[in-house]
C-alpha cells in the first residue's frame, strides 16, 4: 500500500510486482523512514523544550561524537566550510602564509584558505587513493608554509602517518578535512587504530544531509585533542567571546542547531552500520566491474577501511559524457566529482595556479565518474545500474 502511494499507482500490486525504487545518488528519505520513530521523538523533545540554541541535544551529541572518535574536544559549528575556516583562524596564520592542500577536492577545502588571505599551495594526489601524495607534499614545503590540509576524499583516508611525520619534521599544523570520511578507521604501521579526523592537530567535518553522517540541514564540527586550540576555536565560533559580551578575538557566528544535533545524535548510533551498508554496495560494484579493463574500481589501502562517501570509478577509453547521458536515459544518476580542479578555478586566478602542471589531477578530473551509493540501495537497483554501465561499455 505504501509503495502504491509512493508510485501513484491506480491498482494495488502484489508484492513481487512492485516497481524498482527510483535510483538516486543518495536516498535520505528511505533512510529516515527506518529511524523515523527515534528521530521524531528526539526532534519533538527539542521543540517542546524550546532549547533551540546550544541546548542539551548539542551537548549530548558532541559528547557522543567525542567518545565515538576518541577525541578530547568536539566543537560544533554551522557547516563543514565554517569548520575549516574556524580551524585555520585558530592557528594564528598571517596573510600570505601558505597552506598546502590537494587541488583535487571540493572547493570548500581550498576556498577558506583564500578567504583568510592565506595562499593555497596545490599539490597532486596519489592516482590510486585520490588523496594527498606525501612525496609531492614534502617538495611543496617552503619557508612560508604553515599548515597542511589533507582531505579524506570519497571516504578513503589520506596517508596520515606519512603526512604527520612530514608535518612534525617541518613544524607544521595538520587540519584533516574529514567531511567525506566520518567513521573511517586508520591503522598506523604500529597497529594502532584511530578514526580519521582525530589524527591531525585539528579535524573537521560536515553534516550536510548527503554525508555519511548527515543531518536534516547544514551542520559541522571540529575535533582536537589540544586544550588551547579547542578553547580558541570555541571562542572564534562564538563571536570571539570569552565570557558573555566580552570579545577577545575576531570571530564569527557558527552554531549547530539543537534540532540538527538531536537528529545527528540518533544517526551517530547507526553510523557504523551505515558505513558497512555503503561498503556492501561498493563490494557489489567492484565484483560487477572486475572483468572490464575500461573501469578502474576504487582502491582500498590496507591502512584504512574505506567508508565510500562516493563510489568513484576511473574510465579508460570510455566517452564519459556519453555514459552519463546513457545512464540518465535509464533514470540512473551519476556525478562528476569534481569537473574542475582547484588550480583551474577562476576563483584562484590571483595565485597564478592555472598554469601549474598537475598531470595526475588533470588526468583524474577527466576520467572520474561517481555512481549512486547510499545506505538504502537494493540489489535490484545495483543489478540494473551495473548491467546498464556494462551495456554501454560493450556497445
Ligand atoms: C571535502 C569537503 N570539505 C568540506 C566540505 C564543506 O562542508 P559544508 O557543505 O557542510 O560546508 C565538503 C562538503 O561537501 C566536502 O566534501
Amino acid at each position: 500500500m505504501v509503495k502504491m502511494i509512493l508510485y501513484g499507482l491506480a491498482e494495488p500490486l502484489k508484492p513481487n510486482q512492485f516497481p524498482m525504487r527510483p535510483i538516486q545518488m543518495v536516498d535520505t528519505k528511505t533512510q529516515y523512514q527506518k529511524i523515523k520513530a527515534e528521530v521524531d521523538k528526539a526532534v519533538i523533545e527539542v521543540m517542546e523544550s524550546s532549547a533551540f540554541i546550544n541546548g542539551p541535544a548539542v551537548k549530548e551529541f558532541t559528547a557522543s561524537l567525542s567518545s565515538y572518535l576518541n577525541v578530547k574536544h568536539t566543537i560544533p559549528c554551522a557547516n563543514g566550510t565554517d569548520a575549516l575556516q574556524i580551524a585555520m583562524m585558530a592557528l594564528g596564520l598571517q596573510p600570505g602564509d601558505e597552506v598546502i592542500t590537494p587541488s583535487f577536492t571540493y572547493i570548500a577545502t581550498t576556498e577558506v584558505i583564500a578567504l583568510l588571505q592565506l595562499t593555497p599551495v596545490f599539490v597532486e594526489v596519489d592516482p590510486t587513493t585520490f588523496c594527498m601524495d606525501p612525496a609531492v607534499l614534502e617538495k611543496a614545503i617552503g619557508p612560508k608554509t604553515k599548515a597542511i590540509v589533507p582531505v579524506h576524499l570519497y571516504g578513503h583516508a589520506a596517508p596520515m602517518e606519512e603526512i604527520m611525520a612530514i608535518a612534525k619534521k617541518h613544524h607544521l599544523y595538520v587540519i584533516e578535512d574529514n567531511a567525506q570520511a566520518i567513521g573511517c578507521d586508520y591503522t598506523s604501521s604500529d597497529g594502532a587504530a584511530k578514526k580519521t579526523g582525530s589524527i591531525g592537530h585539528i579535524g573537521t567535518t560536515s553534516f550536510y544531509p548527503s554525508k555519511n553522517l548527515g543531518g536534516f540541514g547544514d551542520g559541522g564540527a571540529i575535533f582536537t585533542n589540544d586544550d588551547e586550540l579547542a578553547a580558541k576555536m570555541r571562542m572564534i565560533a562564538n563571536h570571539g567571546q570569552s565570557k558573555q559580551y566580552y570579545h577577545d578575538v575576531v570571530g564569527c557566528n557558527s552554531r549547530l542547531d539543537s534540532l540538527q544535533a538531536a537528529v545527528l545524535n540518533i544517526k551517530l548510533r547507526h553510523l557504523d552500520e551505515y558505513n558497512i551498508a555503503r561498503r556492501t554496495v561498493a563490494d557489489f560494484y567492484d565484483k560487477a566491474f572486475a572483468n572490464t579493463s575500461k573501469i578502474t574500481t576504487p582502491y582500498r589501502a590496507a591502512y584504512s577501511n574505506h567508508v565510500f562517501h562516493q563510489y568513484t570509478i576511473l574510465l579508460e577509453g570510455v566517452d564519459r559524457n556519453g555514459l552519463k547521458e546513457f545512464l540518465a536515459s535509464h533514470s540512473i544518476p551519476a556525478m562528476i566529482y569534481y569537473p574542475v580542479a582547484g588550480h583551474q578555478q577562476k576563483m584562484f586566478e590571483q595565485f597564478n595556479v592555472a598554469t601549474q602542471s598537475m598531470p595526475v589531477t588533470d588526468w583524474l578530473t577527466e576520467r572520474v565518474i561517481s555512481l549512486p551509493i547510499h545506505t538504502e540501495m537494493e540489489e535490484e537497483q545495483l543489478n540494473f545500474i551495473t548491467n546498464k554501465v556494462l551495456e554501454y561499455l560493450n556497445k
